[in-house]
């Protein structure tokens, strides 16, 4: 394929994945972040950026002559809590300055996430379709929700291509940091460690869940096709699988491990509960042919059979 790609937050729980897909295929990857990577952990060339610096943004997009951005650079939603205007200044700054930074230059693609946060009561979390009624409870979700709107601005004016995925919890091996759904990852983690687990949610508090691989394929599925088949100027609902803290714990030690829970619920709780239990990504499975590979068990054996402890 040869597309020439910036990552932007590349050192966040998707980013590794994310480098190691482009990479296999033959693209081009720069991956970019505020932070510095471990030595040797990087498979491709790495340069320090800023996602507010627009200057630099723009200087590397025309010095490395890139022509699809991703970018994963957000506060997320329990972090973005504990301060949330410079959750707004962090997550609306890198969207708008990568756009304006990529007006008029090489960039044809910019694959942005949206968020499950930008649903909330009034959106029927039974199983939320794609276009309903959206009153995020989040400073992330209302982020994720004005970015959205932004984007649409700008695909339907034809200033630039953006598109985005409503990402639900993501299962990795990487650390997901600030999240409502890293639990499913600190489970694992903790299972493998052989160390008990205080879970911030209720035992049966259901989300949609994901393996990253698969949230790699949706991505690069969505990235891939022409622009013709995108029947949405804003974001697509992607789900794969539904699971609660009971259940996942259940699959855990259904493999094998005997990890023991404490439930002490805090205001990760009330975000949770604002969230769809399942979501309706019709859309996107017609539009893009696309399907998840992992099942919940499937999800939980791999990832845990990745994590280094
Ligand atoms: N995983 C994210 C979070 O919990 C949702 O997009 O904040």
């Amino acid at each position: 394929m040869n597309n020439r790609i910036l990552i932007i937050g590349a050192l966040g729980q998707l980013g590794g994945v994310f480098i190691e897909a482009l990479l296999k295929r033959g693209d081009f990857v720069l991956a970019s972040d505020i932070n510095t990577p471990k030595k040797d952990n990087m498979k491709c060339e790495f340069v320090f950026l800023d996602a507010l610096n627009e200057r630099k943004i723009k200087k590397i997009i025309l010095k490395y002559n890139i022509s699809q951005i991703y970018n994963f650079a957000a506060v997320l939603s329990a972090k973005g809590e504990k301060d949330p205007m410079t959750t707004w200044d962090i997550n609306m700054g890198a969207l708008l300055k990568v756009v304006k930074a990529s007006l008029n230059t090489s960039v044809q693609t910019i694959f942005w996430p949206s968020s499950i946060a930008v649903f909330s009561k009034h959106s029927g979390l039974a199983c939320v379709k794609n276009d309903v009624t959206m009153f995020p409870n989040t400073m992330y979700g209302i982020t994720k929700l004005a970015g959205e709107k932004i984007m649409s601005y700008y695909n339907e004016k034809g200033l630039m291509d953006i598109r985005s995925i409503r990402y639900p919890g993501v299962v990795s091996s990487t650390e997901p940091g600030g999240g409502t759904t890293d639990y499913v990852v600190e489970m694992l983690q903790n299972a493998k460690e052989n160390k008990p687990y205080t879970c911030p949610l209720r035992k049966d508090t259901v989300l949609p869940m994901i393996h990253i691989k698969d949230v790699v394929t949706a991505t690069l599925e969505l990235m891939g096709v022409e622009k013709e088949k995108i029947s949405t100027s804003g974001a697509y609902n992607l789900g794969s699988f539904e699971t609660s803290p009971e259940k996942w714990s259940n699959t855990i030690n259904s493999l094998g491990y005997s990890l023991k829970i404490t439930y002490k619920e805090d205001f990760r709780q009330k975000i949770a509960d604002s969230w769809p239990k399942k979501v309706d990504d019709s859309l996107f499975r017609r539009d893009i042919a696309w399907e998840p590979i992992y099942d919940e068990r499937a999800t939980a054996e791999d990832i845990i059979e990745q994590l280094v402890i």
